[in-house]
């Protein structure tokens, strides 16, 4: 195993480099970092956009040259994933079925993706001992009272709600297993929800903003009570960066910005920032078994890594997140509608 931090030239591989945190995370990458080659496995699932890597590779002239390049393929195929670790310094598995509204419709591809397609994945990383990180959520954690003075820590026992955290939790035990017995070199980060460009609008705050874009009303569930840990996705990815390069393997590093806020008030500040009412909105039939709060301690991974975030304030992440939407109207548009129909149906 060569120490990732001192390889002059680094091959990374990326599953599901094409959604919204991957992509995010190989343009930053590219960006920052000269030295590295990125190939990016992905199904393109309806959650990835074949335009989302336009420009990514800065150094590039054309795409004879460019750093980074796309394979089309199941993260759960064997025959596809072996290949491409093998070549690999460090692989970043950010691949999932990552929506919880979709997996209370149809729990099958998240058991497929999740869970067979980490466990194939670490067959080829156990074959081939390449570093590997998993990238996780807090949704493993479960759910915390709104006044709990407590938050997620690594020592927080797993608790589960829906299928889609239920996935995700067996993924990280299947890494922790693999680490324990087969000594492979992994690193794992949960981290909270995530905001910021190139995120599909079937989420909280893409579907608000581009639901005033496009004229419809926005829609909350329940009464908007829920607390989520909002933080922006370069931060997340600067985190994980660090933990590549400065963790300790075989450990959890929770990422968070310490940026809860129920969601009435994300969407009153979005509607505020687009110049509409305050009551400008729909409340609409709550989620399923809806998990009331997370909230993380991210104390171990500032402490002990020396990570700090860099997008503190909410309110100008989330203006700088509207002006993207509206500036890349052809980015989002075309799934709108099939989005808003299929929440309809739910009553959502
Ligand atoms: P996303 O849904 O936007 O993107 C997922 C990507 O994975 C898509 O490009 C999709 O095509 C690809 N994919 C799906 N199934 C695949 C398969 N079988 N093989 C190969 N590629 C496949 O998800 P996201 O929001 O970017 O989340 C990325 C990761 O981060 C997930 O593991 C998720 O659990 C985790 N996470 C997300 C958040 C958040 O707030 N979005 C927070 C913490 C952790
Ligand atoms: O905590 C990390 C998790 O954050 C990730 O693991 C998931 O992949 C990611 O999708 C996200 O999960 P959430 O379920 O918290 O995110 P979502 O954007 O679906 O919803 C955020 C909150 O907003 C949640 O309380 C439900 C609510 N909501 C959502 C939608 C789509 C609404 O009120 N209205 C909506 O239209």
């Amino acid at each position: 195993m060569r120490p990732v931090a001192r390889l002059r030239r680094v091959q990374l591989l990326v599953t599901g480099g094409m959604g919204f945190i991957g992509v995010n995370f190989v343009r930053s990458t590219l960006a920052a970092r000269p030295d590295v080659r990125v190939t990016v496995l992905d199904k393109m699932t309806y959650a990835a956009n074949a335009d989302s890597l336009d420009g990514a590779d800065p150094s590039a002239a054309g795409d004879t040259d460019s750093r980074v390049r796309l394979v089309v393929g199941d993260v759960a195929d064997a025959a596809v994933v072996d290949p491409l670790v093998a070549e690999a310094d460090v692989v970043v598995h950010f691949a999932a079925e990552s929506h919880n509204d979709n997996s209370l419709r149809d729990p099958s591809p998240f058991v497929q993706t999740n869970l067979v397609g980490t466990f194939t994945l670490l067959e080829a990383i156990r074959r081939h001992g390449t570093r590997y990180h998993h990238i996780s959520t807090d949704e493993v954690y479960g759910d915390l009272e709104l006044d709990d003075p407590g938050r997620f820590t690594p020592d927080t026992p797993y608790n589960p709600s829906s299928p889609y955290s239920a996935t995700k939790a067996g993924s990280d035990l299947l890494v922790r297993a693999w680490v324990r017995s087969f000594r492979v070199q992994a690193t794992i980060s949960n981290c909270s929800n995530n905001y910021g460009p190139y995120q599909h609008v079937e989420k909280f705050i893409p579907r608000q903003i581009t639901n005033v874009l496009a004229g419809l009303r926005p829609k909350l569930y329940g009464a908007g009570q829920n607390v989520r840990d909002w933080i922006h996705v370069d931060d997340h990815n600067d985190a994980v960066w660090t933990i590549i390069e400065r963790g300790r393997i075989g450990e959890t590093y929770l990422i968070g910005a310490d940026g809860e806020s129920d969601n009435l008030t994300v969407l009153r500040t979005v509607l505020e920032l687009m110049g509409q009412p305050a009551d400008a909105f729909d409340h609409v039939t709550d989620r399923a078994g809806h998990d009331l709060r997370y909230a993380i301690d991210a104390s171990k991974l500032r402490q002990e890594l020396g990570w700090t975030p860099k997008y503190a304030d909410l309110r100008s992440g989330l203006a700088r997140t509207i002006e993207w939407y509206r500036d890349n109207r052809t980015w989002w548009e075309a799934g709108k509608a099939g989005i808003e129909q299929r929440y309809a149906q739910g009553g959502q």
